[in-house]
């Protein structure tokens, strides 16, 4: 039986299936995952003015915005701290702040967890995890400063 053939005796549905199965990508265990694969960023050096709209979930403990690739949190003592937004496990651009473990870094694209300095505490794929790299943070009246 030929390939066209054969897709014919499935039905559309089915041979929809076969044909497009990684329509909301392939390496993800959530197919509601839409993450990117990109590069680090690098000479990162940028300010957010607190009082700004663009910093408003930054008002709460465990809140974060993403700038520049860089996921910017006020974890949950009140502090500010800053990591990639691009994982070190597959560089998908998912990384975020959640209030997890005390709050944690954590990609949910395989699951990924970093402490607040980067340090893997899980491993996906068996594979030791690399160190999430993490950004220096300086505060000035209500400019908050983040830079390697
Ligand atoms: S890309 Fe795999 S856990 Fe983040």
């Amino acid at each position: 039986m030929e390939r066209k053939q054969f897709l014919k005796t499935l039905g559309g549905g089915a041979a929809f299936a076969l044909i497009f199965p990684c329509l909301h990508g392939c390496s993800t265990d959530d197919p509601e995952i839409t993450g990117t694969i990109v590069e680090e960023p690098t000479g990162v050096d940028f300010t957010i003015d607190l009082t700004s709209s663009e910093a408003v979930n930054l008002a709460t403990n465990g809140g974060f915005i993403l700038k520049n690739l860089v996921v910017v949190a006020k974890n949950l003592q009140g502090e500010y701290v800053a990591a990639s937004q691009v994982c070190s496990h597959q560089a998908y651009d998912q990384v975020r702040f959640v209030d997890q473990k005390g709050g944690i870094f954590y990609c949910d694209v395989h699951g990924s967890q970093f402490e607040q300095n980067g340090t893997p505490l899980n491993q996906v794929d068996g594979n030791a995890a690399k160190t999430l790299k993490v950004y220096n943070v300086e505060l000035s009246a209500d400019m908050l400063r983040v830079f390697e």
